[in-house]
């Protein structure tokens, strides 16, 4: 029997406090030895660890994709989500190769806007949460007020596992509701947390506090929590370590162990002995010196074991998959083996891409991974001309990494990039110029959406496309786009052409 594992990421709005988290996280778990590690600012924010060897071996960066640490015999897949302001595919794709979720709130700040629309992800696809109330030894919002706002906005049950002694100046402690015991401040800074009492003695007002939430939150139900309508509430400072131990403990206790994948024919079940995966993120020139890329495979179901061969459904031959990077093992030069829950990293020159199903069953499709309709489309104008086929590559190797979304219109050489987030634009403009040498403007294109087109009736879909050519174009797997001015438009046009079906997603 594998150990136990439990992959999951952290939803939270910036600055709330993911990469603090992260780090203790780690740290806590074993896999970091020095608190501070993580946090670099900028291009150099990442995790240092066992791994780097790997990594200055292959001259790669693979860290901040996928931690891993192993405590009392789980273990931990940590899954980064960008923290961009902007909602991203990337993000999306990544929650879904995840069991649960840890939602770190700011205490100050209760809910915000990022943390709302990951969480919707997460809602989604019924990604249990754990909730974690960051940054009780500054001033904060009332603990009634914060947990309120949770259950309200997000309309879950809210059940508190710990409760903040003070916030800021009068800040004294964390107490866990279950043990009774308090966490203190103490230590050489007296500020980290430092000494446990039992059954502490607490100020009259906060006593009456705990009874009355005791009284009023839900109890916690284990079931409720993995069925996505509960969460667990905690609170703590990642900054000063009150709480990451807790909610390590919490994610073994309660988490999700690998659960069964949505596919085609049937639900893959993490107990199949069969090998299934899924790709849910590809990164490109990790290496400047070479031109691989990483495929990173979400395990599903069976033991994956080095020099395996899988098949990528839906195009191409078997592939062998002899130099996996095995982000779960603690000495990576001798881990040749991967359980459901792990991610392993494939290098491969292009031949898998996100979305692709990987098995050694026959014809297995994960579904779910879908392709959003861009909201954002930009018509691409070369700087110098003559680099037309360095762009062509440029974006294909982006779109298929699901940076950008490409369009080549039927009629004209003006390529058209569409992308989800503002943020997408100015990735793969530096992208562009560092990584492929090719200098480009974005300029507006007149449209302003774009839908998949298919029909049941071959000779309904091409009478929409001979009379509406110039609107038209392929995306980089050549499926057929209908380019909108607007959405206006799309409902438009999809009233004239009741036969044709305009779709905002196009599964993979
Ligand atoms: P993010 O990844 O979610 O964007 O947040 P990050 O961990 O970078 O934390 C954002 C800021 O909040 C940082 O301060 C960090 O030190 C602080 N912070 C995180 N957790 C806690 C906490 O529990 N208590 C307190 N008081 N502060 C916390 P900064 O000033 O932006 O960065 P730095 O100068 O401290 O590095």
């Amino acid at each position: 029997m594998p150990s136990p594992r439990r992959t999951f990421a952290i939803i939270s709005h910036p600055d709330a406090g993911k990469t603090t988290l992260t780090e203790k996280l780690l740290y806590v778990g074993g896999a970091i030895h020095l608190a501070g590690e993580v946090k670099a600012r900028g291009q150099n924010r990442r995790a240092r660890s066992d791994w780097m060897k790997i990594e200055q071996q292959r001259g790669i960066s693979v860290t901040s994709s996928v931690m891993t640490f192993e405590k009392d015999g789980v273990f931990f897949n940590l899954l980064d989500t960008p923290g961009h302001e902007d909602f991203s595919e990337d993000t999306y794709r990544t929650l879904t190769a995840v069991d649960s979720a840890v939602m770190v709130i700011d205490a100050a700040r209760g809910i915000e806007a990022q943390t709302r629309k990951l969480f919707e992800v997460c809602r989604l696809r019924n990604v249990p949460i754990i909730t974690f109330v960051n940054k009780v030894d500054r001033e904060g919002r009332p603990v009634f007020e914060l947990l309120d706002e949770i259950a309200d906005v997000l309309a879950l049950d809210v059940c508190p596992m710990s409760w903040p002694v003070g916030m800021g100046g009068t800040f004294e402690g964390v107490l866990d509701l279950k043990t009774n015991r308090i966490s203190r401040p103490d230590g050489d800074s007296r500020n980290f947390q430092g000494r446990v009492e039992e059954a502490p003695e607490l100020p009259v007002d906060v006593a009456e506090e705990i009874e009355l939430a005791q009284a009023g939150y839900a109890a916690f139900d284990a079931e409720a929590y993995r069925a996505g309508d509960l969460t667990p509430v905690y609170f703590g400072s990642a900054l000063k370590d009150f709480g990451p131990a807790e909610l390590i403990a919490a994610l073994a206790d309660f988490a999700p162990p690998p659960r069964p994948q949505p596919a085609e024919p049937a639900p893959v079940q993490p107990d199949e002995k069969d090998v299934t995966g899924f790709v849910f993120k590809v990164q490109a020139n990790m290496d400047p010196q070479h031109r691989d890329r990483i495929a990173f495979m979400r395990l599903c179901s069976g033991t994956f074991k080095r020099g395996m061969k899988l098949t990528p459904t839906g195009h191409g031959k078997p592939i062998a998959v002899h130099s996996p990077i095995l982000f779960f093992a603690q000495d990576r030069e001798i881990a040749d083996e991967a359980f459901p829950g792990d991610i392993i990293g494939i290098p491969n020159h292009g031949t898998l891409r996100v979305g692709d199903t990987l098995s050694e069953k026959p014809g297995v499709r994960i579904t779910g991974l879908p392709n959003f309709a861009p909201e954002i489309l930009r018509r691409v104008a070369l700087k110098d001309p003559t680099k037309t086929k360095q762009l062509r590559k440029a974006l294909d190797d982006l779109s298929e990494e699901g940076v950008i979304q490409v369009f080549y219109p039927e009629i004209g050489s003006n390529w058209i990039i569409g992308v989800v987030g503002q943020l997408q634009l100015d990735v793969l403009l530096s992208r562009l110029e560092a990584e492929y040498k090719v200098g480009a403007n974005l300029e507006a294109s007149p449209y302003d959406t774009a839908r998949w087109i298919t029909a049941a009736d071959p000779t309904a879909l091409k009478d929409f496309m001979d009379l509406n050519r110039g609107a038209l174009a392929k995306d980089r797997d050549g499926n057929p786009v209908f380019l909108a001015k607007s959405a206006w438009e799309v409902g438009y046009i999809a009233d004239r052409y009741s036969k044709v079906t305009f779709a905002a997603t196009r599964e993979r």
